[in-house]
């Protein structure tokens, strides 16, 4: 479990709202193609970013479901689209989706999968509730793409060691296309989206690896103190003398229900 100060969640939102996790959220926005009056269920929804410009999209004619099991992220999500009459945030997880059978047109879930310990129970039930000839995406990290600079390998490993240690699945991306095809869904593709930064930009995903890192290891307290700091440290000292090289892969994948 993860807790942010307050310091740290106005990085986050920033970035979240910063060029890398916008155009994540672009891309997956594009391949979900949502269209005026379609009704849309956004699965983890987390702050509603999402949400608020799939509403944006569907008109008033349409409506977006946003789902997530968090208290804290539903506020921040009904907040931001309280303006919108045609979004409902609701409570509720991936393994039991509180909606009937066919009642949404369209799904799509941003860097919630990682976080499931079971693929196919919400498949199973994103095939249920996406009426026939509906369309999912599902969008994460593979976090093998990761590419980080280090002169200490080492304490590197260790740290992408600790913040595996929050995932549940660290290769959604891979065995998602198999996992769609046994669900149901047909017409599979799977969309690249690289992040390279040769600095920590202050509304980049690198910056913002660094700091959920840091915070992930101390809170849990996975590595020495003195390790954490040194490996902080590090990355900021490889920014100021042009050594630094950050590069992950997300993809999108996109498929059509049977
Ligand atoms: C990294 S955030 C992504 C939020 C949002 N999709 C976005 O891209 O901004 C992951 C979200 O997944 C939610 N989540 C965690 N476990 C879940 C589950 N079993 N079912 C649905 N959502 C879940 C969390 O509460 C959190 O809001």
């Amino acid at each position: 479990m993860l807790t942010f100060d307050s310091e740290t969640t106005r990085i986050l939102d920033a970035a979240y709202q910063g060029s890398d996790i916008t155009r994540r959220r672009q891309v997956s926005f594009d391949a979900l193609a949502p269209r005026p009056g379609e009704r849309i269920l956004d699965l983890g929804c987390g702050p509603g970013l999402l949400t608020q410009e799939l509403a944006r999209a569907v008109s008033s004619q349409g409506e977006v479901i946003g789902l997530d099991p968090s208290a804290d992220m539903r506020k921040t999500a009904e907040n931001r689209c309280q303006t919108e009459d045609h979004v409902r945030i609701l409570d509720g997880t991936a393994e039991a989706i509180p909606l009937g059978d066919g009642q949404v047109d369209k799904a799509v879930s941003v860097q919630v999968f990682e976080y499931l310990g079971d693929l196919d129970g919400p498949l199973a039930e994103l095939h249920r509730v996406i009426r026939p000839g509906g369309r999912v995406v599902i969008s994460d990290v593979h976090w093998d793409t990761l590419v980080w600079r280090s002169d200490d390998p080492v304490r590197m490993d260790r740290m992408i060691a600790a913040w595996d240690d929050h995932l549940a699945n660290r290769v959604v991306p891979e065995a998602l296309p198999e996992r769609l095809s046994k669900a149901g869904f047909r017409d599979i593709r799977s969309i690249p989206v690289t992040f390279s930064d040769i600095l920590p930009r202050p509304d980049g995903i690198a910056r913002m690896m660094i700091i959920l890192m840091t915070a992930y290891a101390r809170q849990n307290a996975l590595l020495p103190e003195v390790d954490i700091d040194e490996w902080q440290a590090e990355q900021e000292a490889l920014a100021r003398t042009g050594r630094f090289f950050f590069s992950m892969t997300h993809f999108v994948t996109v498929a059509d229900r049977r």
